[in-house]
């Protein structure tokens, strides 16, 4: 199986779907927060407000190439780097956990504290606009989670990876014809 990159904005629910999908296909799970965090033995909160977001991308890009489980749930920001992009694609495939802005702010209202949702609505839809762009530009597959639970959720996954991935061609044949 190629390994299941999970991407998607703050709150979109990586992480409790990533381990229910690890749960349902009983394979390893890793949260590249949750590593950065282990790894470098600061909480994420920390590390912006002590070494900045460039000091964070820069552990995130470092931790994302060591991963060697099959499901990983990453940062609402990995997709910020171009190399990150490229490194998922070329070892997995990448599925997007979509969920409108209202429902990520509801949900974000209850949970812990991210630095890059501490700024103004303006700011936040911003971002959230900007991102979706993104998310969208390079997903495989796109599951929206609006109103839907964790266990339909990871179902959903593995139903659209099993009898509706399509591998991306061309990404094959160019690193066919690279030997
Ligand atoms: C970030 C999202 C966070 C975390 C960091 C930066 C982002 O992860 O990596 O605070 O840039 O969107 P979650 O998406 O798991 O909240």
């Amino acid at each position: 199986m190629d390994k299941l990159f999970l991407i998607g904005f703050m709150g979109s629910g990586k992480s409790t779907v990533g381990k229910k999908l690890s749960l349902i296909l009983n394979t390893s799970y890793i949260d590249t927060d949750s590593l950065i965090e282990e790894t470098y033995q600061k909480k994420i909160p920390a590390i912006f407000k002590e070494e900045g977001e460039n000091a964070f991308r820069k552990y995130e890009t470092d931790i994302l190439h060591t991963v060697t489980a099959e499901i990983v749930s990453t940062g609402g920001g990995i997709v910020e780097k171009d190399e990150n992009v490229k490194w998922m694609q070329k070892n997995g495939v990448i599925i997007y956990l979509q969920s409108n802005f209202d429902e990520i702010t509801t949900r974000l209202e209850k949970d812990s504290f991210r630095p890059l949702w501490d700024k103004s609505l303006a700011d936040r839809r911003k971002l959230y606009i900007k991102r979706v762009i993104m998310y969208e530009q390079y997903a495989d597959l796109v599951i929206d989670t609006t109103q839907k639970d964790i266990e339909a959720i990871a179902h959903e996954i593995i139903h659209e990876y099993t009898y509706n991935y399509k591998p991306n061609r061309e990404k094959y044949r160019k690193e066919i014809l690279k030997g």
